[in-house]
């Protein structure tokens, strides 16, 4: 869909044709390249319309029996004056594609001034991404209104010059893989619970699987059982949908390092018997997040295929539902390796599913890291509110490393600590562990509890309650689910050392 182009912008007579330009520093017009199009904004910056701040759009409609400018619609976008970084040209591209979008352009081309003080491929990579995500919608379920479906976006060429042609093309390569992989992501979450079951992550695994050369194990409840994998089936005991443990490999056939990453796959969170209130509920068919953004990466993987690593995927897959047979507030549980836990309130669910999963995937794969990611507590949002993604983790080098990956997806992280003094919240009477301690630091006292079952293992462990959806508005950042997490992941991937 994105392709690098050195033909000349007066040849382009397509959909829209978009010039983008800085702020200058005194109050002048902007500089465009193109003495025709210097000549409109000029125009418009004498009207007071187009100063190149960031993000400001000037739509012009030029008249095109004229000689120089041929395309359909012209569209100025600010970068403004400040630093240029990559989430500003993410941003940019997010900027572009809701105008394309809006206006059903499906051709474009983009024209960046010459020499900005940014690197041309990097500034691709981001421009790449901002307009797939920029661009994203959900409408399969929309059957009836036809005014609602919008054409898609299904031409865009960025101009450069002949000599950087090659290493552009690269960098949009990588963008477009990152995009999709955000995409992917917020597809799998905006599919509803009666559709996006365990099942599906199973099938999803698979077929990802196969079309990228990667190994698919589901694991199924009978194998659970016999595995004593307490937790997954307690969480499961309420639901009629049987629970899946979806487990994808991507080796290098090398001696390398291996990454396991593990994601929460909750496909409807109730609370259980521990019933959530009704108001909002519909959101839990979010809780499935981690899952998404894990599995999301791992196609990006199989298709960058990175030298330097293996990579291997866990996801938990159940609902959380309330029946006659559902575990019980008071219950106690045995989690994959025997630890004993009392199941205090049936809500704190994706511990008991995610502990599984690690003291499995740990005992099974030997990682020498381990990520997870999980929509796990409301608290995270009480704490860094829809703008920063919690991080707990017990290594700091692999903990500057994902958030330094997660600055340079546009994903912000925060660390937030861990500690023996929040370990004595957790402990129970009847049983090794309880799985709540109390409403004071409750994102601290999920990740302790996940702790236990990872002991000494280089480990980050992700909440995404507050980012996976309602989070922070951007311009290649819709309503409803965000996608989070799978850029970052890929993004350290691809740095992994
Ligand atoms: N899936 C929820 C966490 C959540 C809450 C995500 C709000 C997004 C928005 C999780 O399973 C949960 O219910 N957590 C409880 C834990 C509590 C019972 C200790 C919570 O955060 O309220
Ligand atoms: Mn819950
Ligand atoms: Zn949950």
């Amino acid at each position: 869909m994105i392709g690098a182009t050195n033909k000349k912008p007066s040849q382009f007579a397509d959909d829209l044709l978009v010039y983008f330009v800085r702020q200058p520093e005194k109050k002048r017009p902007p500089v465009c390249s193109d003495a025709l199009v210097q000549e409109r904004i000029n125009q418009a910056f004498e009207a007071g319309d187009c100063l190149g701040k960031k993000e400001e759009c000037l739509l012009i409609y030029p008249q095109r029996v004229f000689e120089g400018i041929r395309a359909k619609r012209l569209l100025i976008v600010g970068l403004g004056k400040d630093e240029l970084t990559r989430e500003l040209f993410r941003r940019a591209g997010g900027v572009v594609a809701q105008k394309a979008v809006t206006l059903k352009a499906e051709k474009l081309l983009l024209v960046v001034p010459a020499e900005l003080p940014f690197a041309v491929e990097e500034m691709a990579e981001c421009f790449s991404e901002g307009l797939i995500l920029g661009s994203y919608q959900f409408k399969k379920y929309k059957k009836e209104d036809e005014e609602e479906k919008s054409s898609e976006i299904k031409k865009v060429g960025l101009y450069v010059d002949s000599a950087s042609l090659g290493a552009v093309r690269k960098a949009i390569r990588q963008g477009t893989v990152a995009g999709l992989a955000g995409s992917a992501t917020r597809d799998m979450a905006n599919e509803p619970g009666n559709v996006w079951t365990p099942q599906a992550f199973a099938d999803y695994g698979r077929q990802i699987a196969e079309e990228h050369g990667l190994v698919c194990t589901v694991m199924e409840k009978e194998e659970m059982k016999t595995l004593k994998m307490g937790g997954i089936l307690g969480v499961n005991q309420g639901s009629d949908q049987p629970p899946k443990l979806v487990m994808l490999e991507y080796r290098t056939g090398r001696k390398v390092p291996t990454l396991l990453l593990v994601g929460k796959g909750l496909t409807f969170d109730s609370g259980g018997i521990s019933l959530k209130p009704g108001e909002g509920m519909q959101d839990m068919k979010y809780d499935m997040c981690g899952g998404a953004a894990v599995m999301a990466a791992m196609r990006a993987i199989g298709e960058e295929k990175p030298g330097r690593l293996d990579v291997v995927a866990l996801v938990p897959a159940t609902e959380n539902l309330p029946s006659s047979k559902a575990l019980k507030p008071g219950d106690i549980i045995s989690q994959y390796g025997g630890k004993t836990v009392e199941v205090v309130n049936t809500d704190a669910e994706g511990r008991l599913i995610l502990a599984d999963a690690l003291a499995y995937g740990k005992e099974k794969f030997k990682p020498d890291a381990i990520i997870d990611l999980a929509t796990l507590t409301g608290a995270v949002i009480i704490g860094l509110g829809h703008h920063r993604t919690g991080l707990l983790s017990n290594d700091d080098d692999l903990s500057a490393r994902v958030i330094d990956a997660g600055e340079r997806a546009g994903e912000p992280l925060w660390r937030l600590p861990l500690g023996d003094e929040y370990k004595e919240q957790l402990k129970s009477k009847v049983a090794d562990i309880k799985n709540i301690g109390g409403r004071p630091g409750g994102t601290i006292t999920a990740a302790v509890f996940l702790q236990q079952f990872v002991a000494s293992t280089p480990w980050v462990h992700l909440d995404i309650a507050g980012t996976a959806w309602d989070y922070t508005e951007k311009p290649y950042v819709p309503k409803g689910p965000s996608g989070i997490g799978a850029r970052t992941l890929i993004e350290l991937v691809r740095n992994w050392r």
